[in-house]
């Protein structure tokens, strides 16, 4: 229905269609102002939660990598501590060595177990393990260690303000180079066009791999059988929709620099120093 993602990645980034976007976030920016009044307390308690795993067959102990001086879990701690609409974050690991350098920077942890498959696994794991009960979730990868908070709080409010939707995330604008790239490689690029070729009028987006969720529904997706657009276009997200639940877009602009395999590492480092972030 809307994206394909880059095969065997962990469907952290693909492309989606413009429509369904815009369509989102017309209906967020309408709703928000009368929302706001009715639903103050709505899915007021949120945790953020971080999925780290040591093992990992393109990037062995990626969470612990160092960049310009701290390891990448911390400086995506660092960013989501930032956001204003988390009363909570914490590191959710199966390993003891990435347990240890987070308690060693503050973070709070939980251990998780070696079993989850994915991100999505380990924060249902981890709210079950957490004290306080908590209405919505954050999963926030630990790969992009520059996700700006804002991006946080805004898929937050989104969901806040969408009762009647249980999951939300986020598309930037996809710079034309980058799809053109898609082309040359395994990514797919929706809508497909007739000619068979990038349409660079076409104001193409890239999905963010930052989402929220209801933490109720957080239960319910982990235990969804996959459903056959997932499968086909290897994208989990999609048997939310398949199953009839409505989920929240914001466009935001975001410069994707996640950290996928080691040669990521000395890229974001040069545009922190470029950028004069330290
Ligand atoms: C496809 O892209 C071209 C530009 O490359 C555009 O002119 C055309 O309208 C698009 N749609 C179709 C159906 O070809
Ligand atoms: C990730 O975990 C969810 C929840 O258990 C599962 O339904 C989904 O199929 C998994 N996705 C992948 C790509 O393994």
């Amino acid at each position: 229905m809307c994206s394909s993602c880059s095969s065997g990645s962990s469907s952290t980034k693909s492309w989606i269609v413009h429509g369904i976007v815009a369509g989102a976030a017309v209906a967020a920016a309408i709703g928000g102002g009368a929302y706001l009044v009715r639903y103050r307390k709505f899915r007021a308690r949120v945790v953020g939660i971080i999925p780290a795993r040591y093992a990992s067959s393109r990037f062995e102990g990626k969470p612990l990598v160092n960049i310009l001086g701290k390891p990448m879990i911390q400086r995506t701690w660092e960013r989501a501590k930032l956001a204003t609409t988390l009363d909570h974050i914490v590191v959710a690991t199966d390993d003891e060595k990435i347990a240890e350098c987070c308690r060693g920077f503050g973070s709070d942890v939980v251990m998780t177990s070696e079993s989850c498959r994915n991100g999505t696994e380990r924060c249902h794991e981890a709210l079950q393990k957490l004290d306080k009960k908590y209405d919505v979730v954050v999963n926030i990868q630990g790969d992009e260690p520059l996700i700006e908070p804002e991006i946080i709080d805004g898929i937050v409010r989104s969901l806040q303000l969408a009762p009647d939707a249980v999951f939300s995330t986020a598309v930037t604008s996809l710079k034309p180079e980058d799809a053109f790239r898609s082309q040359s490689s395994e990514m797919g690029l929706i809508p497909y066009n007739k000619s068979g070729k990038v349409n660079p009028q076409f104001p193409y987006m890239l999905h963010l791999g930052i989402q929220s969720y209801d933490a109720k529904f957080l239960k319910i997706y982990t235990e969804l059988q996959p459903t056959p657009l997932q499968l086909e276009e290897d994208l989990e997200q999609l048997k939310v929709l398949e199953n009839g639940y409505k989920m929240k877009v914001i466009k935001v602009d975001h410069e994707a620099h996640g950290v996928d395999v080691p040669e990521d590492v000395e890229k974001i480092e040069n545009l922190m120093r470029e950028q004069n972030l330290s």
